[in-house]
């Protein structure tokens, strides 16, 4: 509960800022931090890397044990490890981004993430922040505060590809739209607004402006607990 250890879930598609947010958020507070989509980019990276067909749900499903995946939820410095090696900078290349819907959609791979998560989120002693697509619905829906963050899916594909430096805002657009197309749209725990969500339209704000009406709402909670 609330005054022992704060939970809040960020959830949105991609594009919307949410890891800038979820980490600004977690240490102006002092909570620790939690990127879901680190996890499913990592089990999908190992997928690749060990020749299983994205494609074959059946295959997927069958390794989705097999490696081990430990994130650090330091938010001035998150880290993923898979079988002990840091894949940080591996899981953000257009191949994973391109394939990573799939595997997630995956029941089998959706129990397992699941359960890292949960077992991270009833660890951290002061609280987390956690982001991803289905946290306030399916992961936590115990949460304290839930957000759905969202953006015009121009603002979204100008933001993701102002990160990937060169990258064609055209091209990203159309690969974010299908990405959540695929995520909106699958049978397990689908990107989805929980009801007692509080949305964020994040297209005509700051970063900073955000965070602050987050860190707000975080605020209003503790003191009405
Ligand atoms: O947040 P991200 O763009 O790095 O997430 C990558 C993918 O992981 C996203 O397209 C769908 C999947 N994902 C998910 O299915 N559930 C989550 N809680 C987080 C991410």
């Amino acid at each position: 509960t609330v005054e022992s250890a704060v939970i809040v879930a960020i959830d949105g598609p991609a594009g919307t800022g949410k890891s800038s947010t979820s980490k600004a958020v977690a240490a102006a507070l002092g909570l620790r931090y939690l990127d879901t989509g680190a996890q499913y980019r990592a089990i999908t990276w190992w997928m690749i890397t060990n020749g299983v067909d994205t494609a074959d749900a059946a295959a997927i499903a069958t390794a989705s044990d097999k490696p081990a995946i430990v994130s650090g939820t330091d938010p001035a410095g998150p880290t993923i490890t898979v079988d002990g090696e840091d894949v940080s900078a591996p899981i953000r290349t257009p191949e994973v981004s391109a394939r990573v819907s799939a595997v997630s959609a995956v029941p089998e791979v959706r129990t397992r993430i699941t359960g890292l998560q949960q077992a991270i989120a009833a660890a951290a002693e002061t609280g987390i922040v956690v982001e991803g697509r289905d946290i306030g619905t399916t992961v936590l829906p115990d949460a304290d505060l839930k957000i759905f963050l969202t953006a015009s899916a121009e603002a979204r594909a100008a933001r993701r590809a102002g990160e990937l430096k060169g990258a064609d805002v055209e091209a990203t657009r159309q690969a974010l739209v299908k990405r959540d197309a695929a995520d909106s749209g699958r049978a397990t725990s689908p990107l989805a607004m929980a009801a007692d969500a509080v949305e964020v339209d994040t297209t005509e704000l700051t970063l900073q402006q955000v965070v602050d009406r987050v860190v707000a709402l975080v605020e209003e909670r503790r003191a009405a607990a």
